[in-house]
C-alpha cells in the first residue's frame, strides 16, 4: 500500500474573483477528488475584472485541460476574437507631428504585435532577411505587413476562423471576465465537487508555525484545510497581511498605477468587430479597446505622478465624446510589482494577489493559469518541503521579472516625448537581463531562439516559459517602434545563396494575405453565428 498519509486533504481558496475560479476549477481537476477544494467567496465584494484580453495558451494550458471545448466557453462568456495587439500613437502625439525617426513604411501612427508565428530560412528568422532588405533600401514594407500575413487581416476585420470553424492562425480570446469567473463557478461547483462558501472571512487562525489552520467567516464558520490559495485581489488578505510577505513594488520600472475604466456600446453591424486588441498611446499612458460582439470594453491606464484622476477622466472621455456625469465609469487604482514570495508557509497567492502588471501585454490571466501550472507541478504534501516552495517561487518570478521588462521596453523605445509622462519613461533604468537582449538585437542577432515546432512550443509550459517573448514579438514591438538594430546580422552578407532563397518567403506571406483576405468570413458573421444573434 503506498502510504497517503501526509497528503494534503483540504485546500480553500480565499477569493471568488476570476483568480479564485479559475484555481477551484483547475484544482477540481487536477486533483481528480483527492483533497476537498472550498471557495470562500465574499458576495458582496465587487469583482475587479472587466473586458479581458487573453493570449492564444489559453485554450490548451486550461480549458483544454478542464474538458471544456472553445465553442462551449465562448459563448457562456461573450468571447470575442483576438489575433494580436494594435498600438496607435506610441510614435508620435497622433496628430501628425513628424516622425523623431525615420519610420519603416511611413504612413499612420499604428502597428500590430501579432500571435503569427515568424518563419525561419537557413535557420535565421524572417525577420532579419527583412530588416538586411530593408536596412539596403530593396523595401520599405514595414516589418508587420512584410512578415505576417495577419496585419491586412486585421486591418480587414476578418476572423481568425474559416467560416467552417478552420482557424486560419494564431489567435486568443476577448472576453468579459465576471462571465468566466460565473461560467467557472458553475463549472467547479456542479461538475468538480467544489464547496462554495458565501461569506466574509473575518479571522485568519494560524498555529505555532505560522501556518495557516482556519478561516473564520462573518456567518460563524470555521474552514479548515492543509494549504490555502490566496485569491483576494490586491488586498493580499492571506499573503500580505497574515503572512506578512512584502510586495515589492516596481514603480520604478513601470509609472502607471491607476486606470479609469468603462464599456461602451457599439455597432458593429455597420462597423464591423476589430479582432484586435487596441493599445492607443495618451499624455500619461494609454487606453484599452477591447472589442467584443455588442460593445467594447476601454480604460486608460495612466500615472497619477503625471495625471490627477480628474485630469484623466476628462482626456479619456474626450477621446470617445462621452459626459463625464452621465457614464458610469470605474476608477481603479492598482500596484505594479510582485510578492517577494508567492508562497510562503502553507499560503499561495495567485491572481493580483501575486502580481500585476499593467494590461499592455494581456498577461492578467497567463500569470493565473502558469501559477495554477506550477502548482499542480510543485504541488506539496503537509511537510511543505522548502525544495518545491522555493522552486515554484523562482518559476514566478522570473516569469514576472520577464514580462515586467518587456512591457518596460514600450515605453522607453517609444519615441514620443510630447509630454511629461513620456520623457521620465526614458530616464528610468532597464534591468540587466533585458538589456542584453536589447545588446543582442542592435547587433543583428535574434534576441531568442525560434520556434522550431508550433505545436511542442504553444501550450507547452516548460518551453514556452522559457521563452515567453519570442524574436518575433521583440521585432513586433521594437521594429514597430521605429527602435531598429544598428546593422543587419553581419552572417548575412557572406550568405547571398541564402538572402535570395529567402525572397519567396515574402511573396508567399503576400500570396496567404490574399487568400485569407478573399476566403475568411468577417469577425462580425462569425460571432453573430456562434452566438446565435
Ligand atoms: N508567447 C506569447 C504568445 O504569442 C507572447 C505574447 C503575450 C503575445 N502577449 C502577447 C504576442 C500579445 C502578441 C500579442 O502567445
Amino acid at each position: 500500500m503506498e502510504n497517503h498519509g501526509n497528503r494534503i486533504r483540504s485546500v480553500v481558496i480565499l477569493g471568488g474573483g476570476t483568480a479564485g475560479w479559475m484555481t477551484a476549477a483547475y484544482l477540481g481537476k487536477a486533483l481528480e477528488g483527492t483533497a476537498d477544494v472550498t471557495v470562500l467567496e465574499a458576495p458582496s465584494i465587487p469583482r475587479i475584472g472587466v473586458g479581458e484580453a487573453t493570449i492564444p495558451n489559453l485554450q490548451k494550458v486550461f480549458f483544454d485541460f478542464l474538458g471544456v471545448g472553445e465553442e462551449e466557453w465562448m459563448r457562456e462568456c461573450n468571447a470575442s476574437f483576438k489575433m494580436g495587439i494594435r498600438f496607435i500613437n506610441w510614435r508620435t502625439d497622433g496628430r501628425g507631428r513628424p516622425e523623431p525617426r525615420p519610420l519603416p513604411g511611413g504612413g499612420d501612427d499604428s502597428f500590430y504585435h501579432t500571435f503569427g508565428l515568424l518563419p525561419d530560412h537557413d535557420q535565421v528568422p524572417l525577420s532579419h532577411y527583412w530588416y538586411n532588405d530593408f536596412h539596403h533600401g530593396r523595401t520599405d514594407e514595414p516589418f508587420d505587413y512584410a512578415c505576417f500575413p495577419e496585419p491586412a487581416v486585421m486591418d480587414a476585420k476578418k476572423s481568425p476562423r474559416w467560416s467552417d470553424g478552420t482557424p486560419s492562425t494564431r489567435y486568443a480570446w476577448h472576453f468579459d471576465a465576471q462571465l468566466v469567473a460565473d461560467f467557472l463557478c458553475r463549472l467547479a461547483t456542479e461538475r468538480l465537487g467544489v464547496r462554495r462558501v458565501a461569506d466574509e472571512m473575518t479571522e485568519v487562525v494560524t498555529d505555532e508555525r505560522g501556518f495557516v489552520e482556519a478561516l473564520r467567516t462573518k456567518g460563524g464558520e470555521r474552514i479548515d484545510g492543509d494549504l490555502f490559495i490566496d485569491c483576494s485581489g490586491f488586498r493580499g488578505l492571506l499573503i500580505n497581511k497574515a503572512m506578512a510577505e512584502p510586495f515589492i513594488d516596481m514603480s520604478d520600472h513601470l509609472l502607471c498605477d491607476s486606470a479609469v475604466a468603462t464599456a461602451l456600446p457599439y455597432d458593429d453591424q455597420s462597423e464591423g468587430i476589430e479582432p484586435y486588441t487596441s493599445a492607443i498611446a495618451m499624455s500619461s499612458g494609454w487606453t484599452w479597446k477591447i472589442p467584443m460582439l455588442g460593445r467594447f470594453g476601454t480604460g486608460y491606464v495612466y500615472s497619477s505622478r503625471f495625471s490627477s484622476q480628474d485630469e484623466a477622466t476628462e482626456e479619456f472621455c474626450r477621446m470617445w465624446n462621452l459626459d463625464p456625469e452621465q457614464q458610469p465609469l470605474n476608477h481603479i487604482r492598482f500596484r505594479v510589482g510582485r510578492n517577494r514570495r508567492a508562497w510562503v508557509k502553507n499560503v499561495v497567492s495567485v491572481g493580483l494577489s501575486s502580481c500585476f502588471l499593467e494590461p499592455l501585454e494581456s498577461t492578467g490571466i497567463y500569470f493565473i493559469t502558469a501559477a495554477l501550472y506550477q502548482l499542480a507541478k510543485h504541488f506539496p504534501d503537509r511537510s511543505f518541503n522548502e525544495a518545491l516552495i522555493d522552486g515554484f517561487n523562482r518559476e514566478i518570478e522570473v516569469m514576472f521579472d520577464d514580462c515586467r521588462d518587456f512591457v518596460q521596453t514600450h515605453f522607453y523605445f517609444a519615441p514620443r516625448a510630447d509630454t511629461d509622462f513620456w520623457k521620465a519613461n526614458k530616464e528610468l533604468t532597464l534591468a540587466d537581463s533585458i538589456r542584453e537582449k536589447i545588446a543582442a538585437y542592435q547587433a543583428g542577432l535574434p534576441v531568442n531562439p525560434p520556434i522550431t515546432d508550433e505545436s511542442t512550443y504553444y501550450g507547452n509550459f516548460e518551453a514556452e516559459f522559457r521563452n515567453f517573448w519570442t524574436n518575433g514579438s521583440y521585432y513586433c514591438m521594437f521594429a514597430g517602434l521605429g527602435f531598429l538594430p544598428d546593422a543587419p546580422l553581419p552572417s548575412l552578407a557572406h550568405r547571398p545563396r541564402s538572402v535570395e532563397a529567402a525572397e519567396p518567403l515574402f511573396d508567399e506571406v503576400r500570396k496567404r494575405r490574399q487568400h485569407l483576405l478573399e476566403t475568411l468570413p468577417s469577425t462580425y458573421e462569425y460571432l453573430c453565428r456562434l452566438h446565435k444573434r
